[in-house]
């Protein structure tokens, strides 16, 4: 088959140079916008007297015709048609005649491949905020669930301070709020029309890219003809929040996997979301979040290999630009599949607050609190922290909690502390007491599910 470019060569493409050129293997995933994009820029062009509204019509039939074509398998693509807008485009002149050869008027592949790829990701990104709102719905409800339930506090996986489970989801709660909030922001930043910048410097035909934006469903369009066909930066974005947020599943994943352990016990994953061994028949494996632990090394390979394919390319547009697909298309499916697996698996585990609370007598929780409390009696911090560390060395050489220990040891340590300045210490008024803005009461954390719920509500 002659190439839609042949006018000038005299020799074929080597069969192998056909293979390595062609996008088709892969933008063919975006038929759809390619098609939604033609349908514009020819409804553009009868508007402005470029074509005629009859040959627009046929054109357009002649589109929809071949998406349906598609869509049912009818047609299939191959190296011959290069890459996706080629495909349609000479199916299109195959299927409606010469007509159709007046679609590719005032337009390139250049600005042809960038508005597809901005409708494609504008769609998807849509797509994964679904998936994120979902997320979120989840957590907040865990949240509320186990506002009231005391867990360990870990820092340096030590045990540090007490503190409520529902506190631990709303801190992961605020992680993917964020990964929502960049992803807004690039989808406004995105959100331009480069269709009819041409091959790079515009047209001399009487176009109206701000219909062609405005049919598209996009703000406006892009500023500069040039730079609309060498930007790449929206795909970078969209990959760096993708790798934020790879980045805080993996960080969840990491302490499911730890909390699924023997050891910690604090929670059963959902038979459904593990899998078992194929030599020990015992084995009951988190795969699910060790999965998700792995997969945030692909989508940071796929921001790393785009960013190096912009490096130090020239304007305007570059073969080199070519290679922004598939990076960006597996780490679409990565993230959006990533969200899911975790919300689904977040939703099912069960929380194993017995073996929560036998962990909660380890690792002198209360310490802090004690030293705060000797600060209320006027001890400055610097000895109230000095004092407690002598009691934990006493506890620890008898083998007892710092509630235990009898007035006569307390006076030993310093003359000015008793059982009774103590106050109370139990992990529950401990964490009851932490009413501090943004800290971990269950009344506090009540308050940052309620904001919670209006931020998710904010977006609807
Ligand atoms: N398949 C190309 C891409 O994805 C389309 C643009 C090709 N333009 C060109 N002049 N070779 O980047």
């Amino acid at each position: 088959m002659a190439s839609l470019w042949g006018g000038r060569f005299e020799k074929e493409m080597d069969e192998i140079v056909k293979v390595f050129n062609a996008s088709i293997g892969f933008d063919q995933r975006m038929y759809n916008e390619d098609i939604d994009g033609s349908i514009a820029h020819v409804t553009m062009l009868a508007a402005q007297g470029i074509v005629t509204k009859e040959e627009s019509g046929k054109i357009i039939e002649g589109l929809e015709t071949i998406r349906e074509k598609i869509r049912s398998g009818e047609i299939t693509f191959n190296v011959e048609d290069e890459d996706i807008h080629m495909g349609i485009e000479s199916r299109l002149i195959a299927e409606i005649g010469d007509v159709g050869k007046k679609l590719h008027t005032a337009r390139s592949r250049n600005d042809q491949c960038q508005v597809d790829g901005r409708m494609y990701l504008k769609k998807e990104i849509g797509e994964i905020l679904d998936r994120l709102y979902y997320l979120e719905e989840v957590i907040l409800e865990k949240a509320e669930k186990y506002a009231d339930c005391l867990t360990v506090g870990f820092t340096h996986i030590q045990h540090a301070q007490p503190i409520t489970l529902g506190f631990v989801f709303m801190a992961y709660f605020q992680m993917f709020k964020r990964d929502i909030e960049r992803l807004h922001d690039t989808y406004h930043r995105m959100n331009l029309c480069p269709l009819g910048a041409g091959a790079l410097a515009g047209t001399t035909l009487p176009i109206d890219r701000h219909k062609t934006a405005k049919l598209l469903g996009f703000a406006a369009p892009t500023e500069n003809a040039m730079d609309s066909v060498s930007d790449r930066d929206y795909s970078i974005e969209f990959l760096s929040d993708a790798s934020i947020s790879m980045m805080h599943l993996s960080r969840w994943a990491e302490e499911f996997v730890w909390w699924n352990s023997q050891e910690f016990s604090f929670i059963d994953i959902d038979d459904s979301y593990c899998t078992g061994s194929s030599i020990m028949p015992q084995k009951k494996n988190p795969d699910m979040a060790e999965l998700l632990r792995g997969k945030v090394g692909r989508v940071y390979g796929d921001l790393m290999q785009l960013l190096t394919v912009m490096k130090g390319t020239p304007l305007a547009y570059n073969k080199d630009f070519q290679e922004d697909k598939e990076s960006l298309f597996d780490a679409v499916d990565t993230w959006k599949a990533s969200i899911t697996i975790f919300a689904n698996m977040l939703e099912k585990t069960e929380f194993r607050l017995d073996q929560i609370e036998a962990q909660m007598a380890k690792g002198f929780l209360n310490a802090t609190d004690i030293a705060e409390h000797f600060v209320k009696q006027n001890i400055p911090f610097r000895e109230a922290h000095e004092i407690v560390g002598r009691m934990v060395k006493v506890c620890e050489v008898n083998g007892c909690q710092l509630e235990d220990l009898t007035d006569e040891q307390l006076s030993e340590i310093d003359g000015r502390i008793s059982k009774k300045s103590l106050g109370d210490i139990s992990i529950k008024a401990c964490v009851d007491a932490r009413i501090s803005f943004g800290g971990t009461a269950p009344s506090e954390v009540r308050r940052q599910i309620a904001a919670g719920r209006a931020f998710l509500e904010s977006l609807k």
